[in-house]
C-alpha cells in the first residue's frame, strides 16, 4: 500500500539544506519512498491533501521513565512553593510501582504512550528504574517492551532503602545491578542506564554499571549533571556512550570533552521547568560542536510532561536554540541519541514517521507554545 502526502506547504526532511516548499512525500509500507515537489508526485494508492501546512519529522523521544505508579503531585506543589529536587523521591514512586500490578503498569504506560503519539513523538526510549529488585526490575522492562524496542534497564536509578526503611547499602546493590538483575533484565533491554549524581551513584558505580552492562551486550547511556557539577559527563565521553543526559551543569571541561567524543548532550527543558533549576545552554554546546538532541524526561517527579513540541519551545526560548536547531534535535538528534539511522528523517528509504503540523511552518511549534498543531501523525506508515 503506498501513501501520497501532497501540498505541503512547508515539508522538514533533515536531509536537506532547508525546508521543502510545495512538496510532497511518498510512503511505501512501512519505508518512504519518494521526497520531491509536490507537481512530480508519483501516483499512489491513496492521497491525503496537507493542504498547505507544514509536515516534519516524527519526534524521537530519546528518554522517558513511562514505568511507574502513583502520583507525585504534592511534591511538585511543594517545590512550587521552595522545596528543592532532590533524587530521594524516587523512592516514592518505587514504592508504589512494586505495589502495582503488571495490568495496570502496562494499561498506565498504554496512556502515556497514546498521549505521547497525539503530540507528534513516533519512537520513545522506555527505562526500568522504579523496581529496584531483580524482579520488579525485569517486570518493568517486560512491560516497556510492549511499546518500544528502545528499552533502558535502569537499575541504577537509587539505591533502595531497606525493608525497614533504613538507607540501603550502595556497594551491595551495585553488586546486584550487575549480577543477578542484570542477567534478568538484559534480555528485555537494549540499552544500560545509571543515575551518576550526589545522592544516587557516584562515577565509580556508574562506570561499573556500564561497563557490566557492555559485557552483557547493552549499550550505555547516562544521567549525569543534572543537580549539581560533577564527573557524569566525562565519564560518558570516555567510554563513548551514544548519549548523556541532562547535562545541566558543566564545565567548558565537560563541554570539551563532549565535542571531542561524539557522545549525544541530550536536553531535558522540562525538567529545569518543573524543578525551577536555571536552563543549561544548547548555544554553547553546539557552537562546541556537540550534537545536541531534545527528550521529555517524562517521569513522575522532576517533570511530568509528555510533550516534546513544549520541550521544543522551551529550547527555543530558554537554551538559545534555533526553531530549526530545536526540531531538528527533537527528531534527529533524537535518532542520533538512540543510535538509529533510519529515524528522524524524512528521505527514501527511512521510516515513514512523519507529523502534520495545523500550521504553515515548523517555527509555529515554538511561536505557539501550548497549542495542540499536531493535525495527523504516521508511524510506519500507518495514521495513528
Ligand atoms: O531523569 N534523574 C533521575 N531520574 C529522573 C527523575 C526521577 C524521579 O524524580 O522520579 C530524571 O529526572
Ligand atoms: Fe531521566
Amino acid at each position: 500500500m503506498t501513501t501520497l502526502i501532497t501540498h505541503i506547504g512547508e515539508l522538514t526532511t533533515h536531509d536537506h539544506d532547508r525546508p521543502l516548499t510545495d512538496a510532497a512525500v511518498v510512503l511505501d509500507g512501512p519505508r518512504v519512498a519518494w521526497v520531491g515537489p509536490a507537481v512530480d508526485a508519483p501516483a499512489a494508492d491513496q492521497a491525503v491533501d496537507a493542504g498547505g501546512r507544514a509536515v516534519v519529522p516524527g519526534f524521537v523521544d530519546s528518554h522517558s521513565h513511562l514505568v511507574f505508579a502513583g502520583d507525585r503531585a504534592a511534591e511538585f506543589a511543594a517545590r512550587m512553593a521552595g522545596e528543592s529536587y532532590a533524587a530521594g523521591g524516587i523512592r516514592t514512586t518505587v514504592a508504589a510501582t512494586r505495589a502495582a500490578s503488571d495490568e495496570h503498569l502496562t494499561s498506565h504506560v498504554a496512556r502515556l504512550v497514546a498521549e505521547m503519539h497525539r503530540q507528534g513523538t513516533t519512537t520513545v526510549e522506555i527505562k526500568s528504574g522504579y523496581g529496584l529488585t531483580v524482579h520488579d526490575e525485569a517486570r518493568s522492562l517486560a512491560v516497556a517492551r510492549q511499546f518500544s524496542d528502545e528499552t533502558t534497564f535502569l537499575g541504577a536509578h537509587v539505591v533502595p532503602a531497606t525493608d525497614t526503611g533504613e538507607p540501603g547499602d550502595a556497594a551491595a546493590y551495585v553488586e546486584l545491578v550487575t549480577g543477578p538483575m542484570l542477567e534478568a533484565c538484559a534480555p528485555h533491554a537494549r540499552w544500560i542506564d545509571a543515575f551518576c549524581e550526589d545522592g544516587a551513584f557516584d562515577a565509580g558505580q556508574a562506570r561499573a554499571v556500564l561497563e557490566a552492562g557492555a559485557a552483557a551486550g547493552l549499550r550505555g547511556r547516562l544521567h549525569a549533571n543534572q543537580l549539581t557539577y560533577g564527573e557524569g559527563v566525562r565519564l560518558a565521553a570516555e567510554l563513548g556512550l551514544a548519549a548523556v543526559d541532562h547535562c545541566t551543569f558543566l564545565t567548558d571541561a565537560d563541554v570539551a570533552a563532549l565535542a571531542d567524543s561524539g557522545t549525544v548532550a541530550t536536553l531535558l527543558p522540562g525538567v529545569e521547568f518543573s524543578t525551577r533549576q536555571p536552563y543549561p545552554s544548547a548555544r554553547r554546546l553546539l557552537d562546541a560542536g556537540v550534537t545536541v538532541a531534545l527528550a521529555s524526561d517524562c517521569n513522575p517527579g522532576s517533570c511530568f510532561t509528555s510533550s516534546v513540541p513544549l520541550c521544543i519551545a522551551l529550547a527555543v526560548r530558554e537554551m538559545g536554540m534555533t526553531p530549526a536547531e530545536a526540531v531538528w534535535a527533537a527528531s534527529a538528534g533524537g535518532a542520533r541519541a538512540l543510535d538509529r539511522d533510519d529515524l528522524g528523517v524524512i528521505a527514501p528509504g527511512k521510516r515513514a514517521d512523519l507529523v502534520l503540523l495545523d500550521a504553515p511552518s515548523a517555527v509555529h511549534l515554538a511561536y505557539r507554545p501550548g497549542v495542540p498543531l499536531v493535525a495527523g501523525v504516521w508511524k510506519d506508515g500507518r495514521p495513528l
